[in-house]
């Protein structure tokens, strides 16, 4: 990158420094998700698993436990694996399976169509899944299981190998054994996932009474245990008790009564061993999840774990006024896991943000304290603050070379300007073209292809999850700006056609002087022609 394009905003205060992951990611926006789980900057998963006994966003019936569902859809999901061939695993291709007997039920579906609002061009819907079951195990109490991104969504359906409760005990450990787990494994991922929900007589008839179904319980869910909502090891205190509830091991149906075989098939040792000591279960459990969520096609790479970043940015803007200035807006978010950050109040917490000039140096007048957001914000994982950047005007010509270091480079040679871009309505709402606008320095050499890629989702026969489609087009030069630095480049373009799940997000991209430029990840142009 060219050293002129770069502003740096330093911090200035006590945070520990990160490890690998370095913003701007992209998987800034699955980071974002993963790490705040109510109020201000919430990206709205956990709020659908919170608390975890019921599902607290529309559509679900009563008695429905979305945590459950989420967790039993990964599991479906990566239950397509072969460890022998790399092939299937958490790839999103339970979309083409829910006709499946082995899938039955409106969990797969509805869970999907949830997840489609977090799906993006930097989040496919796998990592949605694995995501999902991360946020929802934490919520009910469980594990912190590490978070990798990277998943890869598959365009068709895999194998059918999901197993059945009437499948006898060495169809199970054969299952088992081809997605990469021995017995012992099989006893503690199947105990570990019956720790949540049930059986739903609805779609369980030869398994659960049909009596189970009430007004308030519609569709006949019989729980695994007496603490279905919470992630304990109450399934294994209450079997190795003889006290055990589970549908699939003390059901009416002896045929069906999968986990009684399973967890008996080591003797109970395994079952003994989770019963006697919960830190264990729970251990255990985050070990193998993490396992079940990173089996993918041997073809995938994940990236490294993703963990809450101490500081970063959230939503900053960089555009150009009308008196020629640039200004920066959006926020800081501060994370913390010590008994300090718990205590903190946002209020009394000194942010102050500065950034380095022309030359690389600061100066007292290059900095200006945060003021933090009123409304609070939690997360699953410590304790979350946001502190707001009051628009910070700065005249672009101070942009000059700065060697990087620690800190925060903002890329301002190719910017999304708002103004001006928008979409036509062709009537009764229905989108017409796009027109998005850019500014681009023309002082940096010469400026070539200039792009816009826009991405967003179409429907894919067979699947009720969205698919990603990127257009790119071509961006003009149409005029200078009010700045003598940058001139307005435009595109205009059809979308296609498309649906109103999922994230719409779009890059504009150049190259100057020889340097390739990306503002990404820019927000859907909603504003009308
Ligand atoms: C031999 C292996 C397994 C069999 C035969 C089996 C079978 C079943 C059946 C029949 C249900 C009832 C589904 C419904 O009524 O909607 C169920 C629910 C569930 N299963 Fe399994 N399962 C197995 C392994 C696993 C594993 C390995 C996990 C997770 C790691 C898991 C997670 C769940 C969860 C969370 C539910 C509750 C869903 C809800 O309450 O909506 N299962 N399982
Ligand atoms: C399964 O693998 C684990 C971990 O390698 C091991 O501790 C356990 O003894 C194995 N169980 C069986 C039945 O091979
Ligand atoms: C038990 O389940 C099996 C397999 O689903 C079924 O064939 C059988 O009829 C069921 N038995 C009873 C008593 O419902
Ligand atoms: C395993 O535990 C179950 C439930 O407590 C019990 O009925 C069964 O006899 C045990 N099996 C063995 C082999 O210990
Ligand atoms: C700091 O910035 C102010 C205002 O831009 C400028 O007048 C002053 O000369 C700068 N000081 C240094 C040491 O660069
Ligand atoms: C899930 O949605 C797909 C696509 O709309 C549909 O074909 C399928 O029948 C649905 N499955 C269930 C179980 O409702
Ligand atoms: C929309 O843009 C497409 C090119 O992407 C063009 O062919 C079409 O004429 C435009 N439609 C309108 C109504 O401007």
């Amino acid at each position: 990158m060219h050293p002129s394009s770069r502003l740096l905003l330093l911090l200035l205060f006590a945070c520990t420094a990160t490890a690998t992951y370095v913003w701007p990611s992209p998987y800034d926006f699955l980071e974002d998700a993963y790490t705040v789980s109510g109020g201000f900057g919430d990206g709205g998963i956990v709020d659908e698993v919170n608390p975890c006994s019921s599902s607290p966003i529309g559509g679900r019936k009563p008695g429905r436990q979305a945590a459950a569902e989420w967790v039993r859809a990964a599991y479906h999901d990566s239950a397509t694996f072969d460890v022998n061939t790399g092939l299937g695993g958490l790839d999103a291709s339970i979309g083409f399976e829910t006709n499946r007997p082995q899938n039955i039920g409106s969990a797969m579906n509805d869970s999907l169509v949830f997840f489609g609002a977090f799906q993006s061009k930097t989040s496919s819907m796998a990592d949605v899944i694995a995501l999902s079951a991360i946020l929802a195990i934490k919520s009910c109490g469980g594990p912190s299981i590490p978070f990798r991104a990277g998943r890869i969504d598959a365009e068709s359906a895999g194998p059918e190998t999901v197993p059945e409760p009437q499948q006898d005990l060495s169809s199970h450990i054969a299952s088992f054994e081809s997605q990469g787990f021995n017995v012992t494994e099989m006893i503690g991922l199947v105990t570990c996932g019956h720790t949540l929900g049930g059986v739903h007589a609805v779609d369980f008839p030869l398994t659960v009474p049909q009596t189970a179904i009430t007004e308030s319980n519609p569709d006949g869910v019989v729980h695994f245990d007496d603490s279905f909502d919470s992630f304990d090891n109450h399934i294994a205190t209450q079997w190795v008790a003889g006290t055990s509830v589970d549908p699939l091991a003390v059901g009416f149906n002896t045929t069906t009564n999968s986990d009684a075989r399973i967890f008996a098939a080591d003797k109970n040792e395994t079952m003994q061993a989770f019963a006697a000591d919960p830190d264990f279960f729970q251990v255990q459990c985050g070990l193998l999840f993490e396992r079940m969520l990173n089996s993918v096609p041997s073809t995938v790479q994940l990236s490294d774990v993703i963990e809450p970043l101490p500081v970063k940015p959230f939503e900053l803007t960089l555009t150009l006024g009308t008196d020629g200035h640039l200004t920066l807006g959006g926020y800081i978010r501060i994370f913390g896991t010590s008994d300090e950050a718990k205590a903190a109040i946002p209020a009394n917490m000194p942010v102050t943000l500065s950034w380095k000039d022309a030359h690389g140096n600061t100066n007292a007048t290059y900095s200006t304290e945060l003021v933090a957001v009123s409304q609070s914000s939690t997360s699953l994982w410590g304790s979350v603050h946001f502190f707001e950047i009051n628009t910070i005007a700065i005249h672009p010509s101070v942009f000059l070379p700065n060697n990087g270091g620690l800190g925060f480079p903002l890329q301002s040679v190719v910017l999304f300007q708002p103004d001006g871009s928008c979409t036509a309505n062709l009537g009764n709402g229905i989108p017409g073209n796009t027109t998005a606008l850019a500014l681009i320095r023309n002082d940096l050499g010469s400026v070539t292809t200039p792009y816009v890629d826009y991405t967003y989702n179409v429907n894919q026969p067979g699947s009720i999850a969205v698919k990603q489609v990127t257009t790119r087009t071509e961006m003009q030069r149409v005029s200078g700006s009010v700045s003598p630095l940058y001139d307005t480049y435009s595109a205009t373009f059809a979308k296609g056609p498309m649906t109103d799940e999922g994230r719409i997000t779009f890059d504009i991209a150049a190259v100057v002087g020889g340097n390739t430029f990306i503002s990404p990840n820019n927000p859907e142009i909603f504003t009308q022609c």
